[in-house]
């Protein structure tokens, strides 16, 4: 097996402790809540920004993820939230321990009941395409938002591959604001009274077929459909196919509809979506409140193996009275925008009409 960032990969419990995943815990306070919303100090520290569509996903170079300030970590904790995706090149340094360190920074980090994970540090799950075969059981080409079956999901997930496939396993992002923001207002109202079973199924199926033992409780939970986020105050739709089995209260037949139409959405649009292109030393971190997402599957024999982090976040809720949107952020963004181009245009216009009066 090629080397690994993991010291020793502890496939399951029957190499280590049956009741780990038991301890998994949910966040106490909002991370990136309050920033300022400049984002000045973080920054200060950017030397280009690169929005690979207008409302999710950011490149942005210059950062140090392994040397933030703690008012930098809270700053690109609101940041995330807002872009849904951040991703960063060059991080060599951001080893395990400093992974662990920044995912602390923003919550208590989740130990997965199933996928393996680092001997030393149980809260880093190995992602290594030689250990979960190809097919169903394989959470590549098939959208998620990270450990929606918890009580308390992941708030943000620090992803980094150190064996890149020469080919493929790009990571696609989809906008979960976005897709509450283009419902009609009937279907938003709809789907605001409900909730959803999420389920640790295909665990149990991976575990009924491997034989792996767990670290823990494989849990079941019921979130609402309609989430917010409660460091940008949107809303966003939060089921998805791999976790989401039913709605709560209706009909199979019902709960089939419904959840086939926002995963036709959520997976189809693709003015929602970002690719992202791993190279050696690549970081992504983003919002599973508020994103789903996929591996794309393409790149066997060629092998994907990397570490990630992941943050447990609040019990999920949906505010009615307090919840705004990022449509009706991204309006006020448009807005700047326009202004932009029209004073650019006037100032052009201008210069052209003192050229054209010095050439007359
Ligand atoms: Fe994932």
């Amino acid at each position: 097996m090629a080397t690994t960032a993991a010291d020793k990969i502890i496939l399951d419990a029957s190499q280590g402790d049956e009741s780990l995943a038991d301890r998994n815990t949910h966040a106490t306070r909002v991370a990136g809540k309050g920033a300022d919303p400049d984002k000045k100090a973080l920054f200060a520290s950017v030397t280009k920004r690169i929005d690979y569509s207008p409302k999710i996903g950011t490149e942005l170079h210059g950062i140090r993820l392994s040397q933030l300030t703690e008012q930098q970590s809270e700053e690109l904790a609101a940041f995330i939230a807002e872009r849904g995706v951040v991703w960063f090149r060059d991080q060599d340094d951001l080893d395990r321990k400093e992974q662990v360190k920044l995912g602390s920074r923003w919550g208590p980090l989740h130990v997965h009941p199933l996928v393996p994970h680092d001997q030393e540090s149980p809260e880093v799950i190995v992602l290594d395409s030689r250990l979960s075969p190809p097919g169903r059981y394989n959470t590549n080409n098939s959208w998620h938002s990270d450990v929606s079956f918890e009580p308390a999901p992941s708030s943000f997930s620090i992803l980094k591959f150190d064996v890149i496939p020469e080919a493929g396993g790009d990571t696609v992002w989809s906008n979960g604001y976005a897709v509450y923001d283009d419902l009609s207002p009937a279907i938003k109202t709809f789907l605001e009274g409900l909730t959803a079973t999420h389920t640790s199924d295909i665990f149990r199926i991976f575990q009924a077929n491997t034989g792996r033992k767990t670290f823990g409780k494989l849990n079941d939970s019921s979130h609402p459909v309609v989430r917010t986020n409660p460091v940008t105050g949107w809303k966003s739709i939060f089921t998805n196919p791999v976790f989401t089995r039913e709605i709560d209260g209706v009909s199979a037949q019902e709960s089939k509809w419904i959840l086939d139409y926002l995963t036709d959405v959520i997976t189809k649009r693709l003015d929602y979506q970002v690719r992202f292109h791993w190279e050696k030393g690549s970081v992504a971190i983003w919002d599973n409140r508020s994103t789903f997402h996929t591996g794309v599957a393409d790149f066997r024999p060629h092998i994907r193996q990397g570490l990630r982090v992941t943050v447990s976040g609040e019990k999920p809720y949906f505010d009615k009275e307090n919840s705004s949107t990022q449509a009706k952020a991204w309006a006020a963004t448009a807005k700047t925008i326009v202004a932009k181009q029209e004073a650019a245009e006037k100032a052009k216009a201008e210069a052209d009409g003192r050229a054209s009066a010095t050439t007359a």
